[in-house]
């Protein structure tokens, strides 16, 4: 065993669950960090280093909590050296753009971070998982995998690809010869600042040339109405199913908040 392993098996007691988290900087993982470090060692990973300065300094008094820096596209290798129990895939990137004209390395870097990497990640932890005889892979996916967003499809077809990934994975995990629980949560729309952000990158590159230039006000506008409308301003409802996700015994494939927007994803489904 790496000899950091045994020192923080030592500190915190082997029936504490050590819990790795990626792009945990802030937005819903926020509120499950403040329930979850009362009973568990976790490792909140953030994805560049001010970052990582910014939630040393967050969680200084907070002895379960060891903050280090995780590009989930060129820090893996840290991996490693950690004993993980329970990992949660939650880092991820959306651009914006339509389809049809936006630039094909946005699309790349869109699934590079939220499927190759996420798969990557999985692979690296699942083979110390299956040494050690359990673990658990917690996937971070989107209802817009289900209920696309026209000028979000780079986006919302990468978190499809990831919840199909999470279900691949889950009948494979049932063949393996020891427990590891493959578990997908897929949020709805909450109020993290990832959305609009998302939605506004694209009038980057849709200036004068783009095909739709004489409908951007018209997206744009729609766009605020649609955030306004429909928005989760509380994170409690999804906050409650990551944890359960991470926590519960025997826990369900797939969670998923609020439920309204679960209901209308499940319409447009049948619709669809
Ligand atoms: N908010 C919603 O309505 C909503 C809905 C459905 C699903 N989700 C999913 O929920 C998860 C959390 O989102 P959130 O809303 O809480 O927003 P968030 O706080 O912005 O979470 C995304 C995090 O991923 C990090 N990240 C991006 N690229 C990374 C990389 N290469 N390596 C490591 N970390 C990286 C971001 O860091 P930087 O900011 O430094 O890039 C950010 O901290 C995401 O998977 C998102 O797709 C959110």
């Amino acid at each position: 065993m790496h000899i950091l392993n045994l020192f923080v098996n030592i500190i915190i007691g082997d029936d504490m669950r050590k819990i790795l988290i990626t792009g945990a900087r802030s937005g819903m993982i926020f509120p499950v960090i403040q329930k979850l470090k009362k009973n568990n060692y976790l490792y909140v990973t953030v994805h560049t280093s001010s970052e990582l300065k910014y939630v040393k300094k967050l969680y200084e008094n907070d002895e379960n909590v060891e903050c280090l820096k995780l590009d989930m596209t060129e820090d893996i290798d840290l991996l490693d050296d950690l004993d993980i129990d329970i990992l949660v895939c939650n880092g991820a990137i959306a651009e914006s753009g339509s389809l049809f004209e936006m630039p094909i390395s946005k699309l790349k870097q869109n699934f590079d971070v939220n499927v190759f990497a996420n798969v990557a990640l999985v692979q690296k932890v699942s083979k110390k998982m299956l040494e050690k005889g359990y673990g658990r892979i917690v996937i971070i996916s989107s209802l817009t995998s289900k209920m696309p967003l026209p000028f979000l499809g780079s986006y919302s077809s990468s978190k499809a690809a990831l919840s199909v990934c999470g279900l691949c994975l889950h009948y494979e995990s049932l063949l393996l010869p020891k427990r590891i629980d493959v578990v997908l949560v897929e949020p709805g729309l909450y109020r993290t600042g990832f959305n609009k952000l998302a939605f506004d990158k694209k009038y980057e590159f849709m200036d004068n040339k783009s095909f739709f230039d004489k409908h951007t006000q018209l997206i744009r506008k729609s766009e605020n109405i649609y955030l306004w409308l429909f928005e989760k301003r509380r994170l409690n409802s999804i906050k409650n199913k990551i944890c359960e996700a991470i926590t519960a015994d025997k826990p369900h494939f797939r969670y998923s908040a609020p439920f309204s927007h679960n209901l209308i994803a499940k319409i447009f489904n049948l619709l669809h």
